[in-house]
């Protein structure tokens, strides 16, 4: 099949592609590199670089006429939504409808949405939260996740425009980056290994931290892979229903790298939710998927991933 990535430049968009390719998919990345890198791209994929708000994305949907259309290109920063609303919405509102209508208009079978479990539920009263729990967004980055979710089902309903939605739980894994407000694995794990002293936020009466659902990148993959011929018109956690505190996090981290000093805290940041953690049965059921990476697993290639990119500086 021939299928075009948004994002594919990015953390998980980019692992995407190396899975397409390795299966023998042709693939197309669309991506203005915001906040990818051009060294994550597949020397095997096509590569435009294109922001997805633009009106030229529809002459290159008709020039390649792909399968399936796979949409990781986003805002992907809470606190940077809620300091710049506009400019979330431009992306991940507008440069979706800009997609959808190109995918309508030149007749793409399928389009896998990326939504982020992990916001949409808001304060969650359900623990694990299942997809049929209500979600009541807390930040605007949700709020237009949901949003694009909606879009996704008008397409359907309006053209028949086929789609999958893949609600993520916190992915982690090597090419995440380390400089953002998202990534805690990157960033306790450069950290730790460059000698510094890593910062964990929390709420006052959770010290801990807050409690999240981590999934390992390959998983996620794993996932999309299978959403190409299944799951139509179904929204999906892709989670590991496991949940792990900031802390607990960090301990890990550190006893891998023989190096866990006592933290420095900070109040939890405009948007952060307490607790988040997904219910999975959905997606074994429809996919026949299932996280096979445990956390150990996971944070053990984040480590060599990062001792390879720091070189001697380590
Ligand atoms: N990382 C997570 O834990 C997580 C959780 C839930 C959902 N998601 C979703 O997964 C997707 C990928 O996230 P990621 O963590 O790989 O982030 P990322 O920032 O590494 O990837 C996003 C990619 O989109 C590109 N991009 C941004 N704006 C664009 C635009 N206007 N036009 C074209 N390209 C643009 C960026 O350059 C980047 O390569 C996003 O939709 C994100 O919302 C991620």
């Amino acid at each position: 099949m021939k299928i075009l990535i948004t994002g594919g430049a990015g953390f998980i968009g980019s692992h995407v592609a190396d899975a397409c390719i390795a299966e023998g998919h042709e693939v197309v990345v669309v991506d203005n590199l915001r906040t990818g890198f051009a060294r994550n791209l597949n020397p095997k994929a096509r590569f435009v670089m294109m922001d997805v708000c633009d009106p030229l994305l529809a002459n290159l949907i008709d020039e390649e006429q792909p399968d399936i259309v796979d949409h990781h290109a986003a805002q992907i920063s809470v606190p940077l939504s809620i300091e710049d609303p506009l400019t979330d919405a431009e992306i991940n509102v507008k440069g979706l409808i800009n997609l959808l209508e190109a995918c309508v208009k030149h007749k793409v079978k399928k389009v896998i949405y990326i939504s982020s479990g992990g916001a949409i539920y808001g304060e969650a009263q359900e623990y694990p939260t299942p997809e049929t729990y209500n979600p009541r967004p807390l930040s605007v980055y949700a709020i237009n996740k949901m949003a694009g979710e909606h879009y996704l089902h008008l397409y359907n309903h309006l053209y028949g425009l086929d789609y999958t939605v893949l609600r993520y739980a916190n992915v982690f894994g090597p090419r995440q980056v380390s400089h953002g407000e998202a990534g805690v694995v990157s960033i306790f794990t450069e950290k730790l290994l460059k000698g510094e002293i890593p910062t964990i936020n929390s709420y006052p009466e959770e010290p801990e931290g807050m409690i999240r659902d981590y999934v390992y990148v390959k998983d996620i993959v794993e996932a999309n892979l299978l959403a190409f011929t299944n799951g139509s018109g179904e929204t999906l956690n892709i989670g590991t229903c496991i949940p792990t505190s900031t802390r607990a996090l960090y301990n890990e981290i550190g006893a891998q790298l023989g190096f866990c000093p006592q933290p420095q805290t900070s109040p939890a940041r405009k948007g952060d939710l307490r607790r988040s953690l997904l219910k999975i049965d959905k997606a074994h059921e429809i996919l026949g998927w299932q996280p096979s990476c445990s956390l150990t697993e996971g944070i053990a290639q984040v480590i060599d991933y990062y001792k390879n990119l720091l070189g001697e500086k380590v």
